[in-house]
């Protein structure tokens, strides 16, 4: 492909060569297997369809100008997929086999990894799902984990150009003790209708506010919030967000240039005070906006029609880090060899 069609392929799924599974059984995992078939054959009474009993990950491998292929802080995905294990009682993929499995299908699809400088990457999606009929509800006794890539661009077609969010009191994405901090699949099934609206309407994301109070910003769509003032970096603490390692990245990145990071409760109208304000994430990286929408109260908060200066500056380092072209002192990068 060339660079320009790279430019333009957007975020959807694409088939690429091979797929990586394990499957456990008998309370253990087995060896990584190698596929050619997109289709999984489970049993219809498997958990995962009934009963939600699934988690993923989303992560990327960036080429650098030198033609090495980078893979972003797939440590931190491998723990996060334990730590949703745990919220819905599924067993830890070991760190080794996630990462692993991680390197082995970024290796067979080595041909999918977008040029340097196009502006694409290789997208990774690992599952965990159950796979062991059950009727009642409990947890399956059998599992599956898969990892698969595809090639992809930005999340919102926009790319790094600002965008609108819009505050529906309506929806709700996540309770304050439910599921939102895990990255399972029933998140994003309750995410569908206020989404499904929000596009409709012209705006990239929903900016979900915290579903107990109605008062604070959790996040957007399937990106974190973050607002900037004051050489302050601004992100909402909260129970029902997901741990985003891209904001988590971001965090480290703004202490370094010297920025404040406060993680706290942000009150909707604190909207009203932010310099720049933006959605971060692995698909998302980071998206700036520039127009809020409160829909309920018809009030709107605008940030300019141009990325802000610190918004550009943290988009560009991050994006060196993955892409090798600054150095990555964090050591977050793995080099596939
Ligand atoms: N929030 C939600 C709901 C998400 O789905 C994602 C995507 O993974 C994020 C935030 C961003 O997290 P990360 O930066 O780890 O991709
Ligand atoms: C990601 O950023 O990796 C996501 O998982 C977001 C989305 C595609 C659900």
């Amino acid at each position: 492909m060339e660079i320009q069609d790279w430019k333009t392929i957007g975020f959807g799924y694409r088939k690429t060569n091979l797929n990586v599974r394990c499957y456990y059984k008998n309370g253990e995992w087995g060896e990584l297997q190698l596929s050619d078939s997109e289709y999984l054959n489970i049993h219809m009474a498997a958990t995962s369809l009934h009963y939600g009993q699934e988690a993923f990950e989303g992560l990327k491998a960036f080429k650098g100008k030198d033609g090495k292929v980078r893979v972003f802080r797939m440590d931190e995905n491998a723990k996060r997929m334990q730590h949703s294990s745990d919220g819905i009682l599924m067993p830890h993929v070991p760190i080794e086999t996630f990462k692993e499995a991680v390197k082995l299908a970024v290796k067979k699809n080595i041909e999918f990894v977008p040029p340097y400088g196009s502006g694409a990457s290789l997208y990774i999606r690992p599952l965990l799902i159950g796979v062991g009929p059950e009727i009642g509800v409990r947890p399956s006794q059998e599992y599956l984990f898969i990892v698969f890539v595809m090639p992809v661009g930005p999340y919102f077609p926009e790319g790094f150009k600002p965008t609108d969010l819009l505050i529906m009191r309506q929806f709700d994405r996540a309770a304050p003790l439910g599921t939102g901090k895990y990255k399972v699949g029933g998140n994003y099934a309750a995410s569908l209708t206020a989404g499904k609206k929000a596009k409709a309407e012209g705006y990239s994301a929903v900016l979900y506010l915290d579903a107990r109070e109605k008062k604070y910003l959790d996040e957007c769509g399937p990106a974190n919030f973050f607002g900037i003032k004051n050489n302050t970096y601004i992100t909402p603490k909260s129970e029902s967000i997901l741990p985003s390692i891209t904001n988590k990245s971001i965090i480290q990145i703004a202490e370094d240039m010297g920025l404040k990071v406060e993680r706290r409760q942000v009150p909707v109208e604190e909207l009203e005070t932010f310099e720049e304000v933006g959605a971060c994430g692995t698909a998302a990286v980071i998206s700036p906006i520039k127009r809020v929408y409160d829909a309920d109260e018809d009030k709107e908060y605008l940030y300019g029609n141009e990325p802000g200066t610190w918004s550009t500056k943290l988009y560009e380092k991050l994006r060196a880090i993955q892409d090798g072209d600054a150095p990555d002192p964090y050591g977050w990068v793995t080099v596939i060899e």
